[in-house]
């Protein structure tokens, strides 16, 4: 499953370098005018899928653009095509492909590909997690105003009164700095990798978040809910960080709504 998980999304993730100028359609989602998917997310999905049902016909899967899977299996395949869609219609290099595997409810492998930076992510339960080959481990960094953060917000941002706004404010005033770089899974591999100390977001999908999960507990790091309690990718809100900023980030978000 390793090896077909990482050959999905290192050929999906050329061929989005490779056509990141050649979109042809671009579309709304449930009527929200930022939620958007093109035709390259789809055809991106169709590669991974394609190849998953060769190798394993009888595995289920829940992809973003809508593919499935064979639903009585206990092993699922959660695939994001493009983590990072509104940067890849800006030519933005900054996107994603994701793939996690849960088996029995729990994440096993996680394989995330960013193609501009030619960086491949890789975790499997209890064995650690790898970039490009390399073992990586969360920063050291105990102080919050230290430590460089990273969010996102919402696509249905001005209706949703969780739009993560007033944490966002917040933070900028007990951190060093805080970024939104608009792919939650390479937000939580660079928690991973220590180029982050904390991220926390709400209302993400599980296939944002399957593969970054299991990426950032084999590299030292915690995730839990807002209020410190055990996270489940299918949760309302993520708090992923290096452990040691942990309490003091759910303390910012006790401050905000
Ligand atoms: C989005 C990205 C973004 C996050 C959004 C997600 P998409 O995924 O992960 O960073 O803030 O909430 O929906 O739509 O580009 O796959
Ligand atoms: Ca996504
Ligand atoms: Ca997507």
């Amino acid at each position: 499953m390793l090896n077909v998980a990482i050959e999905c999304a290192i050929s999906s993730g050329k061929f989005l370098l490779q056509n990141i100028d050649k979109i042809n359609s671009i579309e709304e989602k449930s009527g929200e005018i930022r939620n958007l998917v093109t035709d390259i997310d789809k055809k991106s999905e169709e590669i991974i899928v394609k190849k998953i049902k060769e190798h394993f016909p009888s595995h289920n899967i829940i992809a973003e653009e809508g593919s499935s899977g064979n639903n009585s299996s206990d092993t699922k395949w959660i695939i994001d095509p493009i983590d990072g869609t509104t940067n890849y219609l800006h030519s933005l290099p900054l996107f994603s492909v994701s793939i996690g595997i849960e088996k029995n409810g729990e994440i096993i492998l996680g394989v995330i590909y960013e193609p501009s930076r030619d960086e491949l992510f890789v975790a499997e339960k209890n064995c650690g997690a790898k970039l490009n080959g390399k073992k990586i481990s969360v920063s050291k960094q105990n102080q919050l105003i230290r430590s460089l953060l990273v969010t996102g917000f919402p696509y249905n941002i001005n209706e949703n009164p969780k739009n993560c706004i007033q944490h966002f404010n917040n933070f900028l005033f007990e951190a060093q700095a805080v970024r939104r770089l608009g792919s939650a899974a390479l937000d939580l591999c660079y928690v991973a990798c220590g180029r982050f100390e904390g991220f926390w977001e709400v209302q993400l999908k599980p296939w944002d978040v399957a593969a970054g999960k299991l990426i950032v507990e084999e590299s030292g790091g915690k995730i839990s809910d807002f209020d410190g309690n055990n996270y489940s990718i299918y949760d309302e809100s993520i708090l992923a960080t290096n452990g040691l900023v942990h309490n003091d980030m759910i303390s910012v978000l006790q401050k905000g709504k």
